[in-house]
């Protein structure tokens, strides 16, 4: 055991299904508009996954493609920790077995993790914790999710909303001697604010069987929503700043969680950030919960955006309600 390991990102990768569909053809679903959704969002387009697909096809495709890029072959692999709220099955099995299996990882320890949009925040800091502690010295965080299968297509204070992919980081153990690591992170829940963002029935409180079928498909409470990411972006930005003795002067970019252009664009007015930090690329892909920081993180390597020892930070906010940050040395 070695515990002066850090954890460094090796690579990354993300996948999301071919079918893309646009505002305009969501308004002839339900009663809106490209205007509306754009304005309100800053989502044009979304990727839609086919009716056989399920979250850990999207998963493979991600990690693979993290895998190939870091020439690291899948039985390397220590732990994989699989962010989503849209599994394969109901609780049981782990999504995350699936993927270990279809990767050919078999020395691998496999689970899923249940932070919603927070899900690769609280997935890199658990890697981190594995490969500081000397327990891992390899580990997968994939986000992977499916909320097409999730969503009612008749609501379109939802339906505009999200859409599906999934990204993977692949985190490797390295000494002092290299600069790029996870430095800190911060990680938060308010379970008193359950109630604003979740599927009502479906799990133990109310099985399926025993369900209202529109009890089984996401429910939001937009406007809360809406107040409570504001105010944690800002604090999980300010948080993570302070306990590493920062400012927001020595940040090169902050990677959102990609929900709402104008949830981004009010926490960077109101925290007093400057709002060209912030890397967004909702308007291809909407909002694919856990998975939208790791495809984000994937289009900027693709774009060459970011460099060797650029400080980012990642934030995440969501149902739970769960927020948080990680600070990382690229
Ligand atoms: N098209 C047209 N009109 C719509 C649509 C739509 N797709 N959706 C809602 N409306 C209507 C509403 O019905 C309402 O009409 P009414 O006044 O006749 O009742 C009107 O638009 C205004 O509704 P509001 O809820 O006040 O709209 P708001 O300006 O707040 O925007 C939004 C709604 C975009 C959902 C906003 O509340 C928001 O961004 N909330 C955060 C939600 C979010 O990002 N969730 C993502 C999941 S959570 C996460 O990832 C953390």
């Amino acid at each position: 055991m070695n515990r002066s390991n850090f954890a460094h990102v090796r690579a990354v990768g993300s996948y999301a299904p071919p079918r893309r569909m646009s505002n305009d053809e969501l308004a002839l679903l339900v009663d809106t508009s490209d205007e509306w959704i754009f304005s309100h969002t800053g989502i044009r387009f979304r990727h839609i996954a086919d009716d056989a697909v399920a979250a850990s096809d999207l998963a493979v495709e991600a990690a693979r493609i993290a895998l190939d890029r870091a020439q690291m072959p899948a039985d390397e692999v220590d732990l994989i920790l699989l962010a989503t709220s849209t599994p394969d099955h109901p609780g049981l099995p782990a999504t995350a077995c699936v993927v270990q299996d279809r990767l050919g990882a078999n020395r691998t320890a496999a689970m899923d993790l249940v932070a919603a949009c927070t899900g690769f925040v609280y997935g890199i800091e658990t890697a981190r914790a594995f490969i500081q502690s000397g327990s891992a010295r390899t580990v997968l965080v994939i986000g992977a999710e499916v909320y097409s299968k999730i969503i009612n297509w008749k609501d379109r204070n939802t339906c505009v909303l999200f859409g599906d992919g999934a990204g993977a980081a692949l985190l490797c153990a390295s000494g002092e001697d290299n600069p790029s690591r996870v430095v800190d992170s911060v990680l938060y829940s308010r379970g008193q604010g359950a109630p604003a963002l979740g599927r009502p029935a479906g799990g133990s409180r109310t099985p399926a069987t025993a369900a209202d079928g529109s009890d089984l498909y996401l429910a939001m409470d937009g406007r809360r929503v809406y107040t409570f990411a504001i105010a944690a972006i800002i604090e999980a930005i300010e948080s993570v700043l302070k306990r590493n003795d920062l400012t927001f002067d020595d940040i090169d970019y902050v990677v959102p969680h990609q929900a709402n252009v104008r949830i981004i664009d009010a926490a960077a007015k109101r925290g007093g950030f400057d709002p060209a930090k912030f890397f967004t690329n909702i308007a291809e892909y909407a909002n694919t919960s856990a998975a939208s920081i790791p495809i984000a993180l994937d289009e900027m390597v693709t774009r060459d955006l970011l460099k060797p020892g650029h400080r980012i930070i990642t934030v995440g906010f969501g149902s739970g309600l769960t927020y948080g940050a990680n600070l990382i040395i690229w």
